[in-house]
C-alpha cells in the first residue's frame, strides 16, 4: 500500500517504518498514526516479517502528537472520539518483535510511541522528553504510566512536570533505553537486531514478549507462574526439541515455527 506520512521498507525478515514528516520533525497526525496502524496491520499478517524497526529522521524520531491538528479541539471532540485510544490499542495488539530505533527529538506522543515499542535504541543525539506540561496539557498515550515504570517516579514526575528532555546518556542510564549507539549507526544497528531476532523461532519470541509485558500488569507470582506455564508449553514445540538438539550436536538450529 502507498503511504504519504511513513516509508514502509521489506528487508528480509524484517519490516522497517520510518516516520516521514520531515517539516513537522515528524508530528503524529492523525494520517500518520492511521498509516502506522495499517503498516503493522499487514506486517502482523505478512507470514515473511518477523520483526519490525520504527524510526524517524536524524533529527525527530518524533516531535510528539501534531499540535496544529489538537489546538483546535474541544473536550466533547477529544472525549467523545477517545482520541489516540485505536492506535494505543493497535500498538498493544501487535505480536511480533518491534525495536523503536530513537535519534534526535521524542517528544510527548514521540516518546509515548517509543515507549510502546518493545524496547529502544538510541543514538547519541536521542533526547527524550514529556513537554505537554508546556502546552497546558499532559501525556496521554500512556507517558506518565510507561515513563514513571522505566525511570521511576522521581525522574518520571521531574520530565512530565518541568518539561525538561532527557539525553541518551541519561537515557540509558535511566533504563528507558535498552542501549546507545552513534546517530550514523542506528539504523544499520537496529536492523541487524532485527534480523538477529527474525533467526529466532517466532512462537519463542511471542511468548517472551507475552510474558515480559505480563510483568507490568500482575503480580510477581501471577508473573511467575504465567512465565512458567508459557515455558512448559513451549515443550511442546518443534523449536524446542530443535534449538536443544542443535545445541548438543554443535550446530546451528532450524527453526519452524511449531
Ligand atoms: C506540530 C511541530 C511539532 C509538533 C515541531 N513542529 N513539533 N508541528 N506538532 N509537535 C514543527 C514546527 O512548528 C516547525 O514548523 C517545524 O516542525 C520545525 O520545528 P522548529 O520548532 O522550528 O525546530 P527547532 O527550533 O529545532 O525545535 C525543535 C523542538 C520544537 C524543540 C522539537 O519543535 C518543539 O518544541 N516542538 C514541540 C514539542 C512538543 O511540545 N511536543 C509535545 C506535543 S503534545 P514550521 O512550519 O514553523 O517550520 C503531545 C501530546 C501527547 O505530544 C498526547 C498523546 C499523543
Amino acid at each position: 500500500m502507498a503511504f504519504k506520512t511513513i516509508i514502509v521498507e521489506q528487508e528480509e525478515h524484517v519490516t522497517l517504518i520510518q516516520l516521514n514528516r520531515p517539516d513537522a520533525l515528524n508530528a503524529l497526525n492523525a494520517e500518520m498514526l492511521e498509516e502506522i496502524s495499517t503498516a503493522l496491520s499487514e506486517a502482523e499478517q505478512n507470514e515473511k516479517v518477523r520483526c519490525v524497526v520504527l524510526t524517524g529522521s536524524e533529527k525527530a524520531f518524533a516531535a510528539g502528537a501534531d499540535i496544529t491538528e489538537m489546538a483546535k479541539k474541544s473536550f466533547v471532540d477529544v472525549f467523545s472520539t477517545n482520541l489516540f485510544a485505536e492506535f494505543s490499542d493497535n500498538m498493544l495488539k501487535f505480536r511480533k518483535p518491534i525495536i523503536a530505533a530513537v535519534s534526535g527529538y521524542a517528544l510527548g506522543g514521540g516518546c509515548e510511541l517509543a515507549m510502546m515499542c518493545d524496547f529502544i535504541i538510541a543514538s547519541d543525539t536521542a533526547k527524550f522528553g514529556q513537554p505537554e506540561i508546556n502546552l497546558g496539557v499532559m501525556a496521554g498515550l500512556g507517558g506518565s504510566q510507561r515513563l514513571t515504570r522505566f525511570v521511576g517516579k522521581s525522574k518520571s514526575m521531574d520530565m512530565h512536570l518541568t518539561g525538561r528532555f532527557m539525553n541518551a546518556e541519561e537515557a540509558d542510564r535511566s533504563g528507558l533505553v535498552s542501549r546507545i549507539v552513534p546517530a550514523k549507526k542506528l539504523k544499520s544497528d537496529a536492523m541487524a537486531t532485527a534480523a538477529k531476532i527474525a533467526e529466532k523461532s517466532a512462537i519463542a519470541t511471542m511468548a517472551v514478549k507475552e510474558s515480559v509485558n505480563r510483568s507490568y500488569e500482575t503480580t510477581l507470582n501471577e508473573g511467575l507462574l504465567f512465565e512458567r506455564r508459557l515455558f512448559h508449553s513451549l515443550f511442546a514445540t518443534h523449536d524446542q526439541t530443535e534449538g536443544m538438539d542443535a545445541f548438543i550436536e554443535k550446530r546451528e538450529p532450524q527453526f519452524r515455527d511449531k
